[in-house]
């Protein structure tokens, strides 16, 4: 029975580029798109822009450009990085559109028609200069509980939750200037007037069993809080029809934005939106990062069953991406954009690295490019390609046996896993699918190395034997191909190419050819460039980001901790003593370039540093930065140094300046470096 699919990937923020950590969701999505394709099944993959918020319209405002401007930028820059990385949606869409407003309107009336709507003033704190309320993620201060600094206003480190009105010291994060208390009307969803159904629903088979669990243990056992999902003027986004001045949240129109987006497709294609949307034959599959959970399996599957869409069959979660254990970075050029990437690397080599890695669990994912490379080239080259590579040379202008030769029942045990293989892809369990398929490959290769046909090759008489072998071993790398298909897209065209013949669904894997011609052989994937990743890794550090914090914490699919603005600044009040401008002249600080690097014996925090400051100048400093950066990252760069400090003796030997630097220590060390132009030995004023 052909199933009707439509599946979804979280819809990107449009106030920032494609990166690794969005990728891990977009590829795992397609690979299961295509999976379910290549089965014959009947899919659909929407997905679009998330468009508002503050964010937006502080951007807009930074920018001086309108809202729509940008968005219209960032939504073909974002697919262009998907297109990039072979992830095919059937309509690409925005929250933005006529469509999404139609949608939100009707899911509005049905959520008021059933009573659910709630009106209540709340105060919340207002930033006066920007004009603007403060939503947590623009208000940092001191927390409540434990009394650490720097929190935001939704939640501490220490993991307590709270208002942003409970902060101590609260700042806006937007101005840096302390904000107001003022009243507002906001317009509430009574999700408690779902709970029976919300805990019917939970238990339904749509969630991940943990997941499962943590909202019957964190929000299903007590009353369900009412959501706030009006924002008042100004605000990036549609207002609400009958509540003038008053904005619908970001996150009720966001996944409305799953059906507006379907609404666009079927308008620009003919297709019956009711069979998608108001259906319960049709499964509507969701995949999700784990931080925003709760929007799509409280508040959503509230939204959808009052208003009568189909409800979700699956919500999958996953985890985050950490790059070598950490959270991305870009001092550590682990912040990467698609882009970057896709300038060096070839987008099968993450697809099938992230795939080796996804489970169908919640956990999170570790990229770390020695993995990667080892990954690729053990399996990608040494087993998959090896197997085409050591058999279609000797079958050039020779055609495949005319009838499938005995393999000691290799090809009909790699047949015989294709359920088992199916079945993984089915649950999200790509290591599964992929330790299965390495699996045949070895037997293949195992079988190849005993035959060897290279040995052979030069025997007249052996010719049938040699056109045998090659069969069986060409077979056996198609079979293999087609099992990973969706993981690796790239590679259809050339199987079929090689083969002179169509791939057209997944049973295929379980028929061999015989009989046909043999392309000439074209290299199908080479080994991952080592130079390529440090490439990639020095670019990173370098780029620019557009990104603005968004509006809650749920903001990205990674924890990331570089993408803080130029214009929105983490404001620290300003309380230090004041000096006159003379005082700041005595101050020497001037551009130098580092010509030396190096760990000092017998010191935890300090390295010794060369600094150049043109011409034959040149000081000596030890610098206490070790914990954040590697002597030879170091070498070539430019620093700021205040070049009149008393020289100091220390143990190590003289140090003769400081090298000035932002943060708080640790790994959070950040060195200052002059915009491009800037030379060693020019004095900062
Ligand atoms: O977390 C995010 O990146 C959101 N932009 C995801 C939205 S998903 C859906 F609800 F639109
Ligand atoms: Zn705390």
């Amino acid at each position: 029975m052909i199933r009707k699919i439509l599946v979804t990937s979280g819809l990107p923020y449009a106030n920032g580029h494609i990166h690794i950590g969005h990728l891990v969701e977009y590829i795992q999505t397609d690979i299961w798109v295509r999976f379910q394709k290549l089965i014959g099944n009947d899919v659909t993959f929407i997905c679009g822009d998330d468009t508002h918020g503050t964010t937006m319209m502080l951007r807009a405002r930074s920018e001086k450009r309108t809202e729509v401007e940008i968005i219209t930028e960032m939504h073909d820059a974002h697919l262009k990085d998907f297109n990039g990385f072979g992830i095919e949606f059937d309509f690409y869409g925005t929250t933005h559109s006529e469509e999404n407003y139609q949608i939100c309107t009707e899911i509005w009336n049905a959520l008021k028609h059933n009573g659910l709507i709630e009106e209540h003033e709340i105060e919340q704190l207002y930033d006066t200069s920007a004009e603007t309320f403060l939503a947590d993620r623009f208000v940092k201060g001191t927390c409540p509980v434990c009394g650490k600094k720097e929190q935001f206003g939704d939640n501490c480190e220490c993991g307590a939750h709270y208002e942003p009105t409970d902060l101590i010291d609260a700042v806006s994060t937007i101005t840096g200037t302390k904000p107001i208390l003022k009243k507002s009307k906001h317009l509430f969803v009574k999700i408690e007037n779902e709970h029976k159904f919300l805990d019917q629903w939970v238990n339904s088979g749509a969630l991940q069993p943990e997941i499962a669990n943590y909202l019957k243990g964190q929000f299903l056992n007590s009353e369900l809080r009412s959501w706030d999902v009006s924002r008042p003027a100004p605000y990036f986004g549609f207002e609400i029809p009958d509540s003038p001045n008053n904005y619908w949240y970001v996150w009720f129109d966001a996944p409305a934005g799953y059906i507006g987006s379907t609404l666009q497709w079927c308008k620009a294609t003919g297709h019956d939106f009711n069979k998608l949307w108001h259906n319960n034959a049709t499964e509507i599959h969701h995949f999700i990062g784990k931080d925003i959970t709760y929007f799509h399996t409280l508040f959503w599957p509230t939204m959808l069953k009052v208003s009568g869409f189909t409800l979700p069959k699956k919500v999958h979660v996953h985890g985050f991406l950490t790059v070598n254990g950490e959270k991305m970075a870009k001092r550590r050029g682990t912040f990467i954009l698609a882009t970057t990437y896709l300038k060096y690397l070839h987008p099968d080599y993450l697809r099938y690295f992230y795939a080796s890695k996804i489970s169908g669990r919640v956990d999170d994912l570790d990229l770390n490019f020695d993995d990667l490379e080892g990954r690729v080239n053990a399996d990608l080259v040494g087993n998959l390609v090896n197997l085409a590579s050591r058999t279609a040379k000797f079958m050039q202008g020779i055609s495949l046996s005319p009838s499938y030769p005995d393999d000691g029942g290799l090809f009909k045990r790699a047949a015989d896993v294709s359920n088992e293989i199916a079945e993984a892809y089915e649950i999200g369990d790509y290591s599964k699918v992929i330790r299965i398929v390495m699996e045949c490959g070895n037997r293949a290769n195992k079988f190849i190395e005993d035959k060897t046909p290279w040995a052979i090759s030069t025997d007249k008489n052996k010719t049938s034997e040699l056109q045998d072998i090659c069969t069986i071993g060409l077979n056996l790398f198609r079979q293999m191909a087609i099992y990973l298909l969706p993981i690796l897209p790239n590679l259809k065209n050339s199987v079929e190419e090689l083969f002179n013949s169509k791939i057209t669904n997944w049973n295929d894997a379980t028929k061999p050819v015989t009989g046909i011609m043999i392309s000439p052989y074209k290299h199908l994937i080479k080994r991952v460039d080592r130079k390529a990743i440090e490439r990639i890794i020095e670019e990173s550090k370098q780029t620019e980001f557009v990104e603005k914090p968004a509006e809650t914490n749920a903001e990205s699919n990674n924890a990331v901790d570089t993408v803080d603005s130029d214009e929105i600044l983490k404001a620290e009040p300003l309380l230090s003593e004041k000096i006159s401008i003379d005082d700041f002249t005595k101050i020497d600080l001037r551009v130098a370039r580092v010509v030396e690097a190096e760990n000092v014996e017998g010191a935890k925090k300090l390295l010794r540093l060369k600094l150049s400051f043109g011409g034959s100048e040149s000081r000596q400093v030890f610098a206490g930065i070790k914990s954040a950066y590697k002597p030879d990252e170091l070498i070539g760069r430019l620093v700021i140094c205040v070049a009149n400090l008393q020289p100091r003796q220390m143990k190590f030997g003289l140090s003769e300046g400081m090298v000035v630097a932002a943060g708080l220590g640790g790994e959070e060390i950040f060195l200052i470096k002059p915009d491009n132009g800037a030379k060693p030995g020019m004095r900062l004023h």
